[in-house]
């Protein structure tokens, strides 16, 4: 449910998808708390946080990454990178999403990151969703739902989401499987309808052989920070 919609500007823009995430992405820094260590995800969204948050690196104390990218572009932007082990709470963590409802869930794994992005958003007080208006929905499902997979479980696995209705393939890059920074395997679903997320997550989670399925309701959002023709929206959930 939306308690809480704020249109930052009230002038019409017209900005690509790119310029819409650069926007979300500097958006977001108003969340970041100085002297803290802030809890970042993956993506091109993600990627304009970065940037962002390169501009204030002296005045955080680092930051805990979800994915082997996030980490490199960090580290490059010269922010200290944190084992999660090592850190008890996050305050805020910032990602994007490939699509987020209304209510606050998301799918996301778009970039194969789901696994390690589940992790971080578990030990984060507040979840910051950052995206452009493209990836706003009111049903879960229109984007195929990214499944992280042990690979000796991926053909049960599709057979299971196939007996749901779904339509489900095993993520290739150059002819063969992509292969996630945790050493799996992904499935994309195309075809479902994703319309009770917390449930569906919990059914999917206790499946033989799923690390990780890309519905995001347990944890939801918190905020999200909408990027479209009017600026940024901001939803508080
Ligand atoms: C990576 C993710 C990303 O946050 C999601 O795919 C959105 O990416 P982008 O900002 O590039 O559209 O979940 O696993």
């Amino acid at each position: 449910m939306v308690l809480n919609k704020i249109a930052v500007f009230s002038q019409t823009l017209a900005m690509t998808q790119d310029e819409l995430k650069t926007l979300v992405g500097q958006a977001a820094l108003k969340y970041v708390v100085k002297g803290e260590i802030i809890g970042v995800g993956t993506g091109s969204t993600v990627n304009k946080f970065i940037d962002a948050l390169a501009t204030i690196k002296d005045s955080i104390k680092g930051a805990v990454s979800s994915s082997v990218a996030s980490t490199e572009k960090l580290k490059a932007a010269g922010i200290p990178v944190f084992d999660l082990n090592d850190v008890e709470e996050i305050g805020v963590y910032v990602d994007g999403a490939d699509e987020v409802t209304e209510g606050g869930f998301m799918i996301k794994g778009g970039g194969a990151a789901l696994t390690r992005e589940k992790i971080v958003a578990a030990q984060a007080k507040q979840f910051v969703c950052i995206a452009d208006d493209s990836k706003w929905v009111s049903v879960l499902g229109n984007f195929p739902l990214p499944v992280e997979v042990i690979p000796m479980s991926a053909a049960r696995i599709m057979r299971q989401f196939k007996a749901m209705g779904g339509d489900a393939s095993i993520r290739m890059v150059n002819g063969s499987p992509l292969i996630t920074d945790n050493g799996q395997y992904i499935v994309d679903v195309k075809g479902l309808k994703i319309t009770h997320p917390v449930e569906f997550e919990n059914q999917i989670s206790q499946w033989p052989g799923v690390v990780t399925v890309g519905v995001f309701a347990v944890q939801r959002a918190h905020v999200c920070l909408l990027g479209g023709p009017t600026g940024v929206t901001t939803y508080t959930f």
